[in-house]
């Protein structure tokens, strides 16, 4: 009897160790170390997209999306002139329509079967969110129709399984922890399209349920790192100083929620966040310091294959480069490193976060990565850096001058403001009165030539 006790107990206790085993086995591979990040955003799954092999040699443990991931809707050809007119006060025909649920699928399941892109799933956690493009149309908010189709869509080519709780709720916003405790990544993803009000209207990005849910993620359990997914730039207020040419998407378009947010996590007291961005098709990385207790990043990567270098003839990506380093920012973080000078980068580009948990103290590495898997603009930063402290009132505002990194592009002195639309229409009248005097001197000759063969 006494033996059968004790080959019980020994039996139990090797159970015991062994289920402790398997526990500890199956949760490591759920907390193993983050150290590599990439994120893209802008794929048409139309075109080729090389860029991917890129992504899988950074060999990152998560990829995410940052929006138009696809291209869903249809766009109509620039028209100033005909019986289809897409610019202008005469404009007849909207530029951009929304496609059919059936052609919206076929897009996605196009995208998703990219080999590249296959590849990179296989061993990368891939997560995301949505901007316009692939919500079902350019530019627009809370107002679009297919918005609760297109959700539906989004996270299928997400893998969300059937049952989550993400497929009942009213936008595609998010969060995941990732890591062992003390070393925990926590990536908070935005849905900056399903509840947000007009352009020009001041109002909500967020809309105040997933403003509710984004405040309990930030006070909520601490992570070592927060990295907050936003399709659209959070600091750069780049439509400050390209109006009244053209106008960008921006957390900037809302001053009022911009401020919200950045309050929200100054009270929030939670250190180690900073943003990641898209949309804009070039790649930059920038620093607000004077909105919050320590400085924000936004590290922007637009886009995996659209990019504004690709928009024109290769002759002419000397304007582009002229232009981005015209165009006046007070925000972008400005490196000898840089590949252009303007530190911005308007070719296909990833965003790779490399994080070194055994330096002391832990260091940061945000890059803009090119098709070849090359930095671009590299920023290396302490996480110490991402905590809380105090800012000296006095450094924001020395002698009234604008700050870099402080003062908004809004408050930049008006000729270094609009440097550019006045280039612009400089240029043009230029043009406009080299044509006027080329086109009145060749009617002058042809009038005297005219005269000279009458008296002949
Ligand atoms: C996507 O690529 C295809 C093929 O190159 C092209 O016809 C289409 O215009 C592109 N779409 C966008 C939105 O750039
Ligand atoms: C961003 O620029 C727009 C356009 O000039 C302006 O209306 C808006 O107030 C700016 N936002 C901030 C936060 O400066």
């Amino acid at each position: 009897m006494g033996t059968v006790v004790v080959v019980l107990r020994w039996l139990l206790v090797v159970g015991g160790v062994m289920m402790m085993a398997v526990l500890l086995a199956c949760s490591g591979s759920e907390v193993a170390l983050v150290t590599r990040i990439a994120f893209g955003s802008c794929a048409n799954q139309s075109a080729p997209q090389p860029i991917w092999d890129a992504i899988i040699n950074f060999d990152p443990q998560i990829f995410i999306w940052l929006g138009d991931n696809i291209y869903g809707d249809n766009r109509h050809p620039f028209k100033l002139f005909g019986k289809e007119r897409t610019v202008g006060p005469w404009k007849n025909v909207p530029r951009f329509v929304p496609s059919s649920e059936h052609e919206m699928q076929s897009r996605y399941k196009k995208a998703k079967n990219n080999p590249g892109y296959s590849r990179l799933q296989e061993k990368t956690k891939v997560i995301g969110t949505w901007d316009d493009h692939d919500y079902g149309l350019n530019d627009a908010g809370k107002e679009f129709g297919g918005k609760i189709n297109n959700q539906r869509l989004l996270l299928d080519f997400l893998d969300e399984p059937q049952d989550s709780p993400r497929r009942k709720q009213a936008g595609v916003y998010a969060s995941y922890t990732f890591g062992p405790v003390g070393r925990q990544i926590k990536v908070i993803l935005l849905d900056t399209r399903y509840h947000r009000d007009p352009l020009f209207s001041d109002g909500s990005i967020l809309g105040s349920l997933q403003w509710t849910w984004l405040e309990k993620e930030l006070t909520g359990p601490p992570s070592a790192i927060t990295i907050i997914g936003s399709s659209i730039q959070v600091i750069s207020n780049l439509s400050a100083t390209t109006g009244p040419l053209f106008y960008m998407e921006s957390w900037g378009r809302f001053p009022k929620e911009r401020t919200r947010l950045f309050k929200l996590i100054s009270d929030s007291k939670r250190g180690g966040v900073f943003f990641i961005s898209g949309d804009v098709h070039f790649g930059e990385v920038t620093r607000y310091d004077c909105a919050s207790v320590y400085p924000l990043y936004d590290i922007t990567s637009s886009g995996l294959t659209q990019a504004v270098e690709k928009a024109v003839p290769l002759p002419l990506h000397f304007i582009v480069r002229f232009a981005a380093c015209l165009t006046p920012t007070t925000m972008r973080v400005m490196d000898k490193s840089c590949r252009y000078r303007s530190c911005t980068y308007g070719q296909p580009n990833f965003g790779a976060i490399e994080i070194n948990w055994d330096a002391t103290p832990v260091t940061l590495k945000f890059d803009v990565r090119d098709a070849n898997g090359l930095p671009v603009t590299s920023v290396n930063i302490s996480l110490l850096e991402l905590q809380a402290r105090k800012i000296d009132p006095t450094a924001i505002m020395k002698a009234g001058k604008c700050q870099k990194h402080c003062c908004l592009e809004v408050n930049l002195p008006w000729l270094v403001r609009y440097r550019l639309a006045i280039l612009f229409f400089c240029s043009l009248a230029v043009f406009l009165l080299a044509l006027i005097g080329g086109g009145y001197a060749v009617i002058s000759v042809l009038v005297r030539c005219f005269h000279k063969c009458k008296l002949e």
